[in-house]
């Protein structure tokens, strides 16, 4: 059964009193409204442990993780430590990443290795800037993002994994992508999967669209049969806006 997925995705926002409280407004609604959607949040590492402690449904992911399990490796996070605090799901390959951390999908190969190797599910992000998207390319770089990251991995590991389509030039810019546009691009992800995993992987697997989802769009684009939830930034720092993202199902 394919699971539905909201997740947030806070980047490097909220102080820990303000990221708590927050945590705790979404999670309350979702105790008195409980929903089959998987409802994720991902707070700064800093703030893991202690957002852990305000959830009860509400799922925690990273926003990150190191490419290298333990050791001399001065500030960064290993996935090990970030499953000791309770996360279950860590987002790896942000184009924020990619872009200003130089990470290529090589080096995210290895990352997703040792995120499985912790029972971290991965949430896989890929995506065009717009200017491959004018140059008709958007497809063959998603399919080597893809390829590369995912490929060798097996089916089993596979299973594990979340992949979020993010076109570059959606997020944060307040232009979403059409429906049509993210129902495209998730067929052909979705297609991509079944040529090197078989059916069952495929059609299990939960894809989502992140570039500038709020509640006006979101019941539009989640209404698309291949888009499986939203990967949401700057809409998930307000509860009333996540929570209502959520209701968009
Ligand atoms: P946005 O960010 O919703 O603010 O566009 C999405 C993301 O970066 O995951």
């Amino acid at each position: 059964m394919r699971k539905l997925i909201v997740a947030g995705n806070w980047k490097m926002n909220m102080t820990l009193q303000e990221g708590i409280e927050l945590a705790k407004a979404v999670n309350d609604f979702f105790d008195k409204n409980p929903t089959d959607v998987e409802v994720i949040i991902a707070p700064p590492f800093i703030h893991l442990p202690d957002v852990a402690r305000s959830l009860t449904g509400v799922q925690l992911s990273a926003q990150n993780c190191a490419s290298e399990p333990k050791g001399a490796y001065t500030g960064e996070v290993s996935a090990g430590m970030i499953r000791s605090c309770g996360a279950r799901y860590v987002i790896l390959g942000h184009s924020e990443r990619r872009t200003y951390f130089k990470e290529d999908d090589n080096l995210l190969h290895k990352k997703i290795i040792l995120a499985l190797g912790q029972e971290l599910k991965p949430i896989f992000c890929c995506g065009e800037v717009l200017a491959e998207r004018e140059a008709g390319n958007h497809f063959n770089l998603v399919r080597e993002q893809v390829e590369t990251a995912l490929f060798a991995l097996g089916a089993e590991e596979l299973s594990q994994i979340v992949i979020a389509y993010e076109p570059i030039w959606a997020i944060g810019t307040g232009v979403t992508a059409t429906p049509a546009q993210a129902q495209e691009m998730h067929a052909f992800i979705r297609d991509l999967i079944r040529s090197q995993f078989g059916d069952p992987v495929a059609d299990d697997l939960t894809i989502l669209y992140g570039g500038s989802c709020k509640p006006s769009n979101a019941r539009e684009l989640f209404s698309n049969t291949d888009v499986d939830g939203g990967l949401i930034g700057g809409a998930s720092l307000d509860a009333d806006d996540f929570i209502a993202i959520v209701l968009s199902f």
